[in-house]
């Protein structure tokens, strides 16, 4: 059973996440040891505040009190903090607004739950980061041992034979802080990549959507609500009434890696590009031969209907 870290940046996609792993914990299949917000599809205290707002619902104790919520960097290591408001609505929850959540930020910061969390519990925590990686990042510059402490890092992110979400060639969560995710991919520590690549083919669509707004509970109302607001978002993109829960995939191949078919490359992020910045680059040829960093598990492919069908069969177990 995975013991989990979860980075994240409380958008829509991230709630529909906590949302499963709310479920993963009720069913025994993974312990969530804590959560740290980043930058990226809102600010990192409104992605705390949405977290908790999604774990209450889910019927987590969270906060103070609970699973530990950490409010992480509200911007990147590099350049300037952008969000996602066209995607995610300007409260990171599809413009719902939610009431405030009962519970509180913890008071210590992300990077340093991650460095705190890693040294109690050597060899045994999962980072799961679905939001830009400047946490990750911060804690390998806090703490230069922190790859030998941490189990595995599964990161939602990057795109290698598929275009970006966010330029050309780069995806959201890598173009938001390339700097950090470089740092997370040169480090000694077993990653875990799960790109564009992955996530897109898993697209729900009609049946899905229908499925979920058919199962009357607060999670399903909740989550169908949401989920609204980022269907009208993708529709556009995928041409057909659906929406890429990305970094669900991510959460399930961290407690069922059999789900994805994998290849294992060493990658870079491209830091100068003028126009290139933030991608995610595989291909040997164009790394440095000098450059010997540890490869990186990458999701190519994935179980698109065991993914679809597990993640609506836990939303409507909440
Ligand atoms: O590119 C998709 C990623 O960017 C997802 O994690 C989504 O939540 C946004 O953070
Ligand atoms: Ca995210």
């Amino acid at each position: 059973m995975p013991t989990v870290l979860f980075d994240c940046d409380t958008g829509i996609d991230d709630a529909i996440t906590l949302l499963y792993l709310a479920t993963l914990m009720r069913a025994g299949e993974a312990e969530l040891i804590g959560v740290g917000t980043v930058h990226g599809n809102v600010d990192s205290r409104t992605g705390a505040l949405n977290t908790l707002r999604v774990l209450e619902l889910a019927g987590v104790e969270a906060g103070t009190k609970g699973v530990p919520v950490a409010v992480g960097a509200s911007r990147p290591m590099a350049q300037d903090v952008h969000y996602a408001a066209d995607w995610h609505g300007i409260d990171g929850l599809g413009d719902t607004g939610l009431p405030e959540p009962a519970g509180r930020p913890v008071t210590e910061s992300a990077a340093a739950q991650i460095v705190r969390l890693a040294r109690s519990r050597p060899g045994e925590v999962t980072l799961l980061a679905t939001g830009p990686l400047t946490n990750l990042g911060a804690a390998l510059l806090l703490d230069p041992e922190l790859p030998s402490l941490v189990r595995e890092v599964v990161v939602m992110g990057g795109a290698f034979d598929h275009p970006g979400n966010i330029t050309t060639h780069a995806e959201a969560n890598i173009w938001h802080d390339p700097e950090a995710a470089d740092l997370v991919f040169a480090a000694d520590w077993p990653v875990v990549l799960v790109p564009l690549d992955a996530t897109h083919p898993t697209a729900v669509g009609d049946r899905w959507l229908d499925a979920l707004a058919a199962h009357d509970s607060a999670a399903a109302r909740f989550a169908t609500r949401i989920m609204e607001f980022y269907v009208t978002a993708y529709t556009p993109t995928l041409k057909r009434r659906g929406a890429v829960i990305h970094d669900a995939l991510a959460a399930m191949l961290t407690v069922d890696p059999g789900v994805g078919t994998y290849v294992e490359r060493p990658v870079r992020v491209e830091l100068r590009g003028e126009l290139t910045r933030g991608t995610t680059v595989w291909d040997a040829r164009s790394l440095p031969a000098e450059d010997h960093r540890r490869p990186v598990k990458i999701a190519v492919a994935s179980d698109v209907t065991a993914f679809q069908d597990r993640l609506l069969a836990a939303i409507h177990s909440l």
